[in-house]
Parts: C-alpha cells; sequence; structure tokens
C-alpha cells in the first residue's frame, strides 16, 4: 500500500507540477484552504445538518459546507475526550468508548451526505464551484485525518473503534466517486491535493485504516489520467 501510495505521489508531482517536498504540498493545501477560496465563510453560513435535495453543483457546495461544520463539531467532541483522558477525568477505556462513539455519529452524517448525493445525476456546474468543492473536500479530509491520528496515537486503536474509523474511510471513498462522477473536471486537483496529504497523515496506525481512500486515488490516478 505505501508502494503504490508514493507512486501516486510521484506521479502527481510530474503530472501537476505539485510543490517540491510533501510538506510544501501540504502547506499550500493550507494556504488555499484557509485563504484562497473562503471555505471558513461558506461554511460560516450554513446550518449543519439540514436536509438537502441537490439539483445542481452550487446545491453540492452548501451540502459540503454543512458536512464540513457538522463534522468538526464530532472532530472537536473526540478532541475533548481526548483531552479529559489526558487530564485524568475519564479512563482509557472510557475514552475508546466515547470516542468510538462519536465516530459513529460522523459517520451519520457522512452517510447522509452519500444518500442525498447518490440520487443526483446530470447537474449544472458553475464555473468556480468545482474549486469550492475541491477545497471543502480536502478541508474535511484533513479535519478527519488530523483529529483520528492524535485520537489513535493517544488513545490508541480498539476493535469498535477500528469499525467504526473503516467504516469513516469507507464513506468518504464513496463520497469521493460520487462527486468524481457529478463534477466533472474535479478529478486532476483532488488526486493533486489528496495524494501529498494522504502521505503527510495517513501513515502509520492509520495506514491500514485508510486502504479505501489510498486504493481510490491509486485506481484513479491510472487510467483516468492517462
Ligand atoms: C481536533 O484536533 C485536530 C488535531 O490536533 C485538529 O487538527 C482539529 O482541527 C481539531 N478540531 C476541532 C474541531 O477542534
Amino acid at each position: 500500500m505505501k508502494a503504490a501510495f508514493f507512486t501516486i505521489a510521484a506521479f502527481v508531482t510530474t503530472a501537476f507540477a505539485a510543490p517540491a517536498s510533501v510538506s510544501d504540498a501540504v502547506k499550500t493545501v493550507d494556504d488555499i484552504v484557509s485563504t484562497d477560496l473562503g471555505v471558513k465563510q461558506i461554511t460560516d453560513s450554513l446550518t449543519p445538518g439540514s436536509k438537502r435535495s441537490i439539483a445542481n453543483s452550487g446545491d453540492v457546495v452548501e451540502a459540503l459546507g454543512g458536512l464540513f461544520s457538522g463534522v468538526q463539531t464530532n472532530t472537536g467532541a473526540l478532541n475533548s475526550t481526548v483531552v479529559s483522558f489526558q487530564n485524568g477525568k475519564i479512563s482509557k477505556k472510557e475514552a475508546q468508548t466515547t470516542a468510538a462513539r462519536e465516530v459513529e455519529n460522523m459517520n451519520f452524517k457522512l452517510s447522509e451526505i452519500v444518500t442525498d448525493l447518490t440520487g443526483a445525476a446530470g447537474l449544472v456546474v458553475a464555473k468556480g464551484d468545482v474549486d469550492m468543492v475541491l477545497n471543502l473536500v480536502v478541508a474535511l479530509l484533513a479535519e478527519v485525518l488530523a483529529t483520528v491520528k492524535a485520537l489513535v496515537t493517544i488513545l490508541g486503536i480498539t476493535p469498535q473503534l477500528t469499525i467504526a474509523l473503516k467504516a469513516v474511510f469507507g464513506i468518504v471513498a464513496n463520497l469521493l466517486v460520487l462527486l468524481i462522477g457529478l463534477l466533472a473536471g474535479l478529478l486532476p486537483g483532488l488526486v493533486a491535493a489528496l495524494s501529498p496529504l494522504l502521505a503527510a497523515l495517513g501513515n502509520g496506525l492509520l495506514a491500514p485504516l485508510l486502504t479505501p481512500i489510498v486504493a481510490l486515488l491509486a485506481a484513479l490516478a491510472g487510467p483516468g489520467l492517462a
């Protein structure tokens, strides 16, 4: 898996003139996420969790913005759980159980948007929305990966957490497939942005959990872009 991964990274570097090193690439991603396209402005203006029907690319942007704020509630709770354990307020076992439940809540939100997007097809795509979607997806995955990495580093991994986290990354892979199908032009930017992100955050304990996303990117980077 690791080998496949670095092949993607190398591919991306040549195909898209990505930044020279992984840390540069991630920094670039950070800069884009926090400044260029106003992810925060989009998400600030949305009510998380409200049901949406998807009729155009703007609806996809809104749905993802809502998802991103919703997921931040879960990652915030996960971070608090880790802090409570570190402060000795709860045992490691309690923290692991609470965390697994919170990850399941996050799965629920991810599944909802997958359901919403599954019904959509042949969307009219407005200029600029593809970049918005790209930045929201990268922000979402960066948030989840950073949170989960800290979580499993500090709390370790239990069977219940493994199952819940594998589900998260499986659903995220489905979400990526749906988005690529709905938005022509999303694919190259997505592969270029996610490969360095996964290279930076998806190693060690997370590697076996990320199989669905890494395999998807490997498949997409091959025939889809050749
Ligand atoms: C949770 O912690 C991770 C890792 O430190 C951080 O990247 C993420 O932004 C935090 N999320 C929230 C909502 O506090």
